[in-house]
């Protein structure tokens, strides 16, 4: 494995300085940190793509292969966009593929066009590193976490976007992960949750993510006040 080095994580956050997208540069960091330790005989999962932001950070950070699972089907495509961008779609589409070709990574990745539930049969083996991004409401948030959580290898890394922000994200991590054994909780950086596949004592585990409760009322109460227009700001990630 390649060493670390700061300057490799700033070439690769200049590398999709162009690239739209919600993940912060606090996160791409820790997307980059986690995708650094996956040996080459590894394998990275990233649900949902968009137009190749953290697919470009996770494909810079490892020579392991990185597999994008996103539909480009225009549901689910960001906040307060879920149904009904089918034309944005296929343009995300060309834009991820032309995103992934500017910054280098082109042929170590393989998209995978379709819904994550029917994606399974795509992927082979166990997951060294899942990151789930894709659709935010409650069900497919949970299948994500259930079925693709169960995937990733003892030790392994899963990270979860718009985690203690999103609600369906949100509820659908508690449900799974408040009380596991399996996954510890290992913090966040802004909505990004990460957890490691190891056994959890029960109450640590449980205390340390009812801590986050607060932080996620208040970006309820954030995104309450701008969608009311009482505030203008960034919608909090
Ligand atoms: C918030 S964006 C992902 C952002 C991306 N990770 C980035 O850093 O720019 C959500 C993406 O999930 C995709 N998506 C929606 N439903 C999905 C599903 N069931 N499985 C996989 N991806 C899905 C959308 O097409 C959209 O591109």
């Amino acid at each position: 494995m390649e060493t670390a080095t700061s300057s490799d994580f700033g070439s690769a956050l200049a590398a999709v300085g162009d690239i739209d997208g919600w993940l912060t540069d606090a996160q791409a960091r820790r997307l980059w940190d986690a995708a650094r330790g996956v040996p080459p005989e590894g394998q990275v999962v990233e649900i949902g793509s968009y137009r190749g932001r953290s697919t470009v950070v996770l494909a810079r950070a490892t020579r392991a292969p990185v597999v994008a699972i996103d539909p480009h089907a225009g549901n689910d495509r960001g906040p307060q966009e879920i149904e009904g961008y089918a034309a944005e779609a296929e343009t995300d589409h060309e834009a991820f593929f032309a995103n992934l070709e500017r910054a280098g990574v082109r042929d170590r990745v393989r998209h995978v066009r379709r819904f994550s539930s029917e994606a399974h049969g795509a992927v082979e083996g166990e997951i060294e590193l899942l990151y789930v991004d894709g659709a935010h409401r409650y069900g497919p948030a949970r299948d994500d976490i259930r079925d693709w959580g169960a995937r990733v290898k003892p030790h392994g890394t899963l990270l979860i976007h718009d985690g203690f922000s999103s609600v369906g994200v949100t509820l659908a991590t508690l449900r799974l992960l408040l009380f596991s054994r399996n996954f510890r909780y290992a913090g966040r950086t802004g909505s990004l949750l990460a957890y490691r596949r190891e056994r959890a004592a029960l109450l640590p585990n449980v205390l340390r993510q009812l801590a986050e409760l607060p932080w996620f009322a208040r970006n309820l109460l954030l995104k309450l006040a701008i969608v009311a227009r009482l505030r203008k700001g960034e919608w909090p990630y």
